[in-house]
């Protein structure tokens, strides 16, 4: 069974709460329970995991990159400048989907680039929750090409 590893950044612990015109009226473990649903549909396992800490979410990338076969995240703001999280997701060579809530391309300037893109896989993004889901089925699809 394959194992995915779901990563979420900082200020996401506070979904359902914060700022919902963006991001939506669901708390994490509400976006978690649905992705759990699907994992169990797909059959394969997830490991979920958030961080307003830059250096756990990197901790997290490293401890678990002999036993997953791909990452989804969600760095938050750290997308935009964090050089390390970027390097953390090359340095695993796993396939990664970034997924964001919002669409970063049409709010602030600054949000509109991606440091962490580059090295993605895919990318998902202003699709909400569903976000999250869709980022799962195209990874386990990829997986299993
Ligand atoms: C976000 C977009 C980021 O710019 C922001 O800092 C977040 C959430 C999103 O999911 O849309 O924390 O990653």
């Amino acid at each position: 069974m394959e194992r995915i590893l779901v990563l979420n950044g900082p200020n996401l612990n506070l979904l359902g709460e914060r700022d919902p015109a963006h991001y939506g009226t669901k708390a994490l473990d509400e976006i978690n329970e649905g992705l759990f649903v699907k994992a169990s549909e797909l059959g394969v396992e997830l490991v979920c995991f958030q961080s307003n800490h830059e250096g756990y979410l990197i901790d997290k990338i490293h401890s678990e990159r002999k036993s997953c076969q791909g990452i989804i995240i969600n760095p938050g703001a750290l997308a935009h400048y964090s050089y390390a999280i970027r390097d953390a997701l090359e340095a695993v060579a796993l396939p990664v989907v970034e997924v964001h809530l919002s669409d970063i391309t049409r709010r602030e300037e600054w949000r509109s680039e991606s440091v962490v893109s580059p090295v993605a896989w895919r990318v998902v993004i202003g699709r909400g929750w569903m976000g999250y889901i869709e980022a799962l089925e195209v990874l386990v699809s990829h997986l299993r090409e």
